[in-house]
């Protein structure tokens, strides 16, 4: 095991991944700095990062020293230039947009050193496309993260066919550091938990489509049936019905006709009903974020 000097990192983006990301980072020990455009966003999430690190010291989860720790390193700024200042790892957690995420990139190039490796939470992009905005591939990598980032187990390291084996091991390194397993996987749309997931999700909005069973009954049929610890339809509404579509729309893209996404969530997400961080997708949930009981009838079987 290699261990590099690596101290402070950059997280781009503060949404449900880019919080997340940020509470681990600075949970393992680094500088963390966390980058939103919008600063009003970036004050809320913030205070839902400190909430999560509470939640975890009354869980018995997380170390009461580490969490102060936490506290101290985690900083937050609208200022890209602010982020990036003297930042030894970069995790990109924006929109899943190919050319915003090419121009970030670029934009981390020229502003960074160049030993320090720029990553993606893509969840289902090509990395190669992604260093395509940048003029030294060897650096860029993927970093594939689970929601909810503080409890989840597993980051997918991406691996495009250019990323060098040091951007590699410094991943690795960063990974373990926040104490989660690591798989790795040769670049390919959706890698190998997207790509399964999407798949599973889109099936279960096409049962709905066809009448076969109530959103709750299909979901509970997941849960007790086979095991899963969510229905596909409570998944969709944690992970956000908008990132779902945008997984679906570029598998569909380029792995065929099989992940053209149910009229149901172009539907959903047209209305507005993005999941969870809404307050409503498939189902309506309340201001403490409890599902409503009952909600999700819409899609009643008979
Ligand atoms: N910090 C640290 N630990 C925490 C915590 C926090 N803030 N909050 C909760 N925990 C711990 C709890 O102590 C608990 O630990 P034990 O299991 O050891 O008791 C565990 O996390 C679960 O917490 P809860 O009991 O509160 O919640 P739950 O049992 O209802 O489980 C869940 C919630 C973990 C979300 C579970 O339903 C689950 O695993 N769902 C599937 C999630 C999943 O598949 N996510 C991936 C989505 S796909 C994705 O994200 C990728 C993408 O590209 C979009």
């Amino acid at each position: 095991m290699t261990d590099f000097d690596i101290r402070r990192i950059a997280v781009l983006g503060s949404g449900i991944m880019g919080s997340g990301i940020a509470q681990v980072a600075a949970l393992g020990g680094f500088r963390t700095a966390l980058y939103d455009v919008d600063a009003a966003a970036l004050a809320k999430n913030v205070e839902k990062i400190h909430a999560s690190v509470r939640k975890g010291v009354e869980k018995g989860k997380t170390d009461p020293a580490r969490a102060a720790r936490a506290a101290e390193l985690l900083t937050s700024t609208a200022d890209l230039a602010v982020a990036l200042a003297d930042v030894d790892f970069v995790i990109e957690a924006a929109p899943e947009k190919l050319d915003l995420k090419k121009a970030l990139f670029a934009e981390c190039e020229r502003r960074t050193r160049p030993d320090v490796v720029l990553a993606s939470n893509t969840s289902s992009l090509m990395i190669s496309a992604i260093a395509e905005g940048v003029s030294d591939p060897t650096r860029v990598i993927g970093m594939h993260f689970f929601n909810p980032v503080p409890v989840m187990r597993l980051i997918e390291i991406v691996l495009g066919p250019k990323t060098s084996d040091v951007a590699l091991a410094r991943t690795e390194f960063v990974s373990r550091r926040m104490e989660k397993e690591t798989v790795r996987v040769k670049e390919a749309p959706g890698f190998a938990t997207s790509r399964i997931n999407a798949l599973i999700g889109n099936e279960a909005f096409r049962m709905l489509e066809s009448g076969i069973a109530s959103a709750e009954d299909i979901d509970k049929a997941l849960k007790l049936g086979l095991n899963h610890p969510m229905g596909p339809f409570e998944m969709a509404d944690l992970v956000g019905l908008d990132t779902r579509l945008s997984t679906l729309r570029y598998l569909h893209s380029t792995l065929g006709e099989t992940y053209r996404p149910s009229p149901i969530i172009e539907r959903l997400v047209a209305e507005g009903r993005l999941g969870r961080k809404v307050g409503k997708g498939v189902y309506d949930y309340d201001a403490k974020g409890e599902r409503v009981p009952g909600s999700g009838a819409g899609f009643v079987a008979r």
